[in-house]
């Protein structure tokens, strides 16, 4: 019947989902859950670290804690996170590979609470890293809250990318275009797609109950990427460093509830060190 998996039924909406109060309830459980497992694997981060122990964790906990591991199986997705280093874009596989000091890292994980996602990621560093590392790690983290401070009620989706692509710019960073943020709630991947760059006033406006991720992806060099041969592996075409964050969150009456903030602050690297 379908011939690619992207022609298969989601459950995508052809419009922006308007979600109702208590719908907030079941994502900030969902996104408790998948920024706690993140939490959790900070302590685990190190050189000689197999990526696939790292997923094993979160699997794990993920189970422990009532959830279900939203990428595993997902078109065929194998594994519970995406582990993405250096000039890894996003959609890193782990495997039986281990960390390097002075590797950069992504963790993204999602997990499903009573049907609701929770999406996020955050950058790990592995030993000491290089300061130009360092450095794209925190202008990502800063393009992700540039982009935050501009969700409320009337604002359009244009004015997220603006904020972004402005900033990661004027830094010197290439902001990647072939992977955006998404709606998400009871369907992993909903409309609207969030870009990371774009025009101030235009794109969809932003209402009360929309839930979506932003989740910029920065590189130290150009935006191209490709995929490798295992069909979801991006990395950057110039090879270049890449860094990325990720949160899920809802727009309400006056602004922005972020569901997958970490109680302890550790989604901030600021904090990590
Ligand atoms: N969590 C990723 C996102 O931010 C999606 C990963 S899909 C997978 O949208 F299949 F690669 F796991
Ligand atoms: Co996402
Ligand atoms: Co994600």
């Amino acid at each position: 019947m379908y011939t690619q998996a992207d022609l298969a039924p989601t459950g995508r909406s052809d419009t922006i989902r308007i979600h109702k109060p208590e719908d907030f309830v079941g994502m900030r459980a969902a996104g408790a859950i998948a920024a706690a497992c993140l939490d959790m694997l900070v302590k685990y981060v190190a050189p000689g670290v197999v990526t696939d122990d790292l997923d094993q964790l979160a699997r794990e906990f993920i189970l422990d804690h009532g959830a279900i591991p939203a990428c595993l199986f997902y078109r065929g997705y194998p594994k519970t996170l995406c582990i993405s280093s250096n000039h890894v874009v996003c959609h890193g596989i782990p495997s039986a590979k281990t960390l390097k000091d002075g590797d950069i890292i992504n963790i993204d994980v999602t997990v499903i609470v009573d049907g609701w996602h929770g999406d996020t990621s955050r950058m790990f560093t592995v030993g000491n890293v290089k300061r130009n590392a360092q450095r794209l790690i925190d202008v990502t983290y800063e393009a992700l809250q540039r982009g935050i401070k501009c969700v409320k009620p009337g604002a359009t989706l244009g004015d997220i990318g603006a904020a972004i692509q402005e900033y990661a710019e004027e830094q010197r960073c290439g902001v990647v275009r072939d992977f955006c943020g998404h709606g998400l709630g009871r369907v992993f991947h909903d409309n609207p797609n969030v870009l990371h760059y774009g025009t101030r006033g235009t794109g969809a406006e932003l209402k009360e109950g929309m839930f979506f991720t932003i989740e910029p992806m920065l590189n130290l060099g150009k935006p191209a990427v490709k995929i490798l041969a295992d069909g979801w592996t991006a990395v950057t075409r110039d090879k270049s460093l890449s860094a990325q964050f990720e949160h899920s969150m809802g727009v309400t009456a006056t602004g922005v509830e972020i569901f997958t903030l970490s109680p302890t602050g550790l989604h901030n690297p600021a904090a990590v060190e």
